[in-house]
């Protein structure tokens, strides 16, 4: 069974209540969401393989710890996964970067794919997907099956704020799927927003309505 990992580090809180109030603007919520994203990458790539290399520091040769291999990919998920994207490559400027476009039908509120590109060497890659909100996990749960044909190494799904329903769907749908998210919220309300949450992701990024 897949892991959900609450990342609690009272920096990602304290910014995550700022991102959830109402009268953050576009601006500031750009620049928390970078700036969350960035701390959750931490928790995110403790597992990273390390080896042992030789360097020469100014006083003699010594053996020194560095991250086995580069061979990550970063996925947001469009269009709001795009938000949490710079703050991600801030630590890991060297991985690859693709994106799936999936959009959620208001009526039956089921995903439909529109748009998926992947590093042509997707086999040889962990990946990370990204994407603020998990609320019903239909997305989630659509861009990882579609993802997972083209045979990457592993996935993990990072989240700023999920609902319990989410996370239950994707962890039926994909057992192997580790999923970290900075809160885990009470519940999905009738239009499937999760409550208490931070209302649209992406029209707050982009000051879209
Ligand atoms: N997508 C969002 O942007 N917000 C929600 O609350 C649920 C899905």
């Amino acid at each position: 069974m897949s892991e959900t990992i609450l990342i609690e580090h009272p920096l990602i809180q304290h910014k995550l209540t700022m991102i959830r109030n109402k009268d953050t603007g576009p601006k500031e919520f750009r620049e928390l969401v970078d700036e969350v994203s960035t701390l959750m990458v931490y928790e995110v790539t403790r597992d990273l393989p390390l080896e042992d290399v030789e360097i020469e520091t100014p006083i003699c040769k010594t053996k020194s710890k560095m991250i086995r291999g580069k061979n990550l990919g970063i996925v947001p998920i469009l269009r709001a996964g795009l938000g949490m994207l710079d703050g991600v490559l801030d630590l890991i400027p060297t991985a690859k970067v693709g994106h799936v476009g999936l959009y959620r039908d208001p009526e039956t509120l089921e995903p439909v794919e529109y748009y998926c590109k992947l590093p042509t060497d997707v086999t040889e890659r962990d990946l990370i997907v990204i994407d603020p909100m998990l609320a019903t996990g239909g997305t989630a749960t659509a861009a990882v099956d579609y993802i997972k044909k083209r045979n990457p190494r592993n996935i993990k799904l990072v989240i700023l704020i999920a609902a319990p329903e989410g996370i239950e769907r994707v962890q039926k749908a994909h057992p192997d799927v580790d999923i970290y998210t900075a809160a885990i919220d009470e519940k999905l309300n009738d239009h499937a927003y999760i409550v208490p949450g931070l209302g649209d992701a992406g029209d707050r990024l982009y000051g879209t309505k």
